[in-house]
């Protein structure tokens, strides 16, 4: 009988040796002359065990990991039976603590399917979701999303069927999807993951988006820094394409409506994950913001009405049209309806992906979740929503993560990224990292951001070196309000959060005599 092996081929994986652990597999099935299908899968999502080995066996799926290519023969020796009693058999994948305790909607197939096998996406919901939307028509398919209580996953928390009803309500012959996967929030992966774990269910999501405001074509604006994703979307694009699910002549399901996507990749700037600017990229200019009104939903992309949601938004949708509104709205907590992609990262033990409904608390989540840093040491602060996110310290570890309790708490959820620091971390060193950030990604299109950023980071300077720190300090603060009220968009006027909330919460990085002993 073939064994079936399964092996993640998802970029992190990859990075800690993925690729030479299914050439050993390959190599020990051959000289122990093994009949075996080597299944390259997404990742699961639990870094600290990549690569992390799955076995088909009587019972279903059995984990191993983190595996080395040396395990690779004392495991295939065993079989797929006793193999259960190797040292790093980690037991049935749903049974591991970290994968039991989440609700996986968005997640659901990564890590488990062949990222590029249409059969085993149908097999798995895949096209249900279209299905159904085929059958109610386009309004009662905004509708639904409406009554899903879907956000969007961007970072803004706007509400996704609001979004599509008024691109949809715009008068125009044509109409575009963009889906954006510039994905450049420090700490943040989830988009990745999809895109190298499930593309079929972003092009079903965005084929949806299509049917439900009139649009024909679609683009996904992908980072470059994601060459595995990049090369996975393509070639995705062109499986559902020759099956017929997408393009000029497709006739998705028999309804006469057809939809194409074009894979588009980004040139390296954080500022181009912002809806406008990515327009500019996406249209061939440079990556600069554009004044608002008009929205992208009235006059977007070749100034015609523009769905842009991220991908992770997108990605949600085909669940809530199969298993319908009411499944998805039951999740969550006050107004943040469903569930999120928790992405942990920096110094914690359990760093991976966590998807579960709205509401857990930052101290569940850092501590149960993650289980604290990865070296010991206390947890410090953790940074929640990105590089323009705010730091958040123990005493606010009750925190609900949701849109509103995270915004009570000046603070934003973000993309659902969440950074771990330990107890040397220096806050006043990350105040400046963030004004440095804004310094070197902004767009230069107004000048709070353009020139505040290069000045806060000066001034921020001056403070590291013990130089009037009191009158520094105040000037800082000053220079936030001018960021925060004045800029154009949410680079300038969210970098205050991490400088602002690095000075409420860590006043002691900040003060004289800390700062000249660690000058000296
Ligand atoms: C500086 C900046 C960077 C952004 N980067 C991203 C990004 O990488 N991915 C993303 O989806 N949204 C990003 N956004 C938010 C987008 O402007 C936009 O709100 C989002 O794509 C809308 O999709 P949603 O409604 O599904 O959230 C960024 C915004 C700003 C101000
Ligand atoms: S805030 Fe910064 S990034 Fe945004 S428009 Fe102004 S200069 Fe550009």
């Amino acid at each position: 009988m073939t064994l079936r092996i399964f092996v993640p081929r998802d970029a992190a994986a990859r990075a800690v040796g993925a690729d030479r652990v299914a050439e050993a597999i390959a190599t020990e099935a051959r000289r122990l002359d093994l009949a075996i299908e080597l299944v390259r899968t997404g990742s699961r999502g639990l870094f600290w065990l990549e690569p992390m080995v799955e076995l088909e066996t009587q019972e279903g799926r059995v984990a191993f990991g983190p595996v080395a290519p040396a395990d690779v023969p004392g495991l295939l020796a065993l079989g797929p039976q006793a193999a259960k009693a190797h040292p790093l058999c980690l037991g049935r994948p749903d049974d591991i603590p970290f994968l039991k305790r989440q609700t996986r909607v968005t997640f659901a197939r990564c890590g488990v399917i062949d990222p590029l096998s249409l059969a085993d996406y149908r097999a798995h919901g895949g096209y249900r979701g279209l299905a159904r939307a085929l059958s109610l028509g386009p309004d009662a398919t905004i509708e639904e999303v409406v009554r899903s209580g879907l956000r969007g996953r961007g970072g803004a928390g706007f509400p996704t069927g609001i979004k599509w009803r008024t691109v949809a309500d715009t008068d125009a012959e044509r109409r575009y999807i963009v889906c954006n996967a510039d994905e450049g929030d420090s700490g943040t992966y989830a988009d990745r993951m999809l895109m190298e774990g499930d593309p079929f269910g972003v092009i079903e999501g965005m084929t949806i988006a299509g049917f439900a405001v009139g649009a024909a074509k679609g683009f996904v604006y992908i980072r470059s820094e994601y060459p595995d994703a990049i090369r996975v979307m393509r070639e995705a694009v062109d499986i559902a394409r020759a099956s017929g699910c997408l393009g000029a002549a497709a006739d998705a399901a028999a309804s006469g409506f057809a939809f194409d996507i074009e894979i588009r990749v980004g040139a390296g700037a954080y500022v181009c994950g912002e809806e406008t600017s990515l327009l500019e990229s996406l249209e061939g200019r440079r990556g600069q913001v554009r004044a608002k009104p008009p929205l992208p939903a009235h006059k977007g992309l070749f100034g015609r009405p523009t769905v842009i949601n991220n991908l992770l938004t997108l990605a949600c949708v085909p669940a809530i049209l199969a298993d319908g509104a009411e499944r998805y709205a039951a999740l969550g907590s006050g107004r943040s309806r469903g569930t999120m992609a928790i992405q942990l990262a920096g110094n914690v033990r359990h760093g991976g992906l966590f998807e579960a409904p709205f509401g857990l608390t930052l101290g569940e989540i850092v501590d149960e979740i993650g289980g604290g840093t990865a070296n010991g040491r206390p947890v410090r602060a953790v940074q929640v929503g990105g590089p323009l996110g705010a730091y958040f310290p123990r005493a606010l570890f009750d925190t609900p993560f949701d849109y509103e309790a995270l915004a009570a708490r000046d603070g934003l959820l973000g993309h659902g990224g969440i950074v771990v620091f330990d107890d040397r971390v220096d806050m006043a060193r990350q105040a400046r990292f963030a004004l440095d950030f804004c310094a070197l990604e902004s767009c230069g299109k107004c000048t709070p951001c353009r020139i505040g950023s290069v000045r806060g980071t000066e001034t921020m300077d001056r403070i590291l070196r013990g130089e009037r720190v009191a009158a520094n300090l105040a000037l800082i603060e000053d220079l936030c309000q001018t960021l925060k009220f004045g800029s154009l968009c949410a680079l300038g006027s969210f970098t205050p959060y991490p400088v602002m909330s690095a000075l409420r919460h860590f006043p002691e990085d900040f003060s004289h005599p800390r700062l000249v002993a660690a000058a000296d």
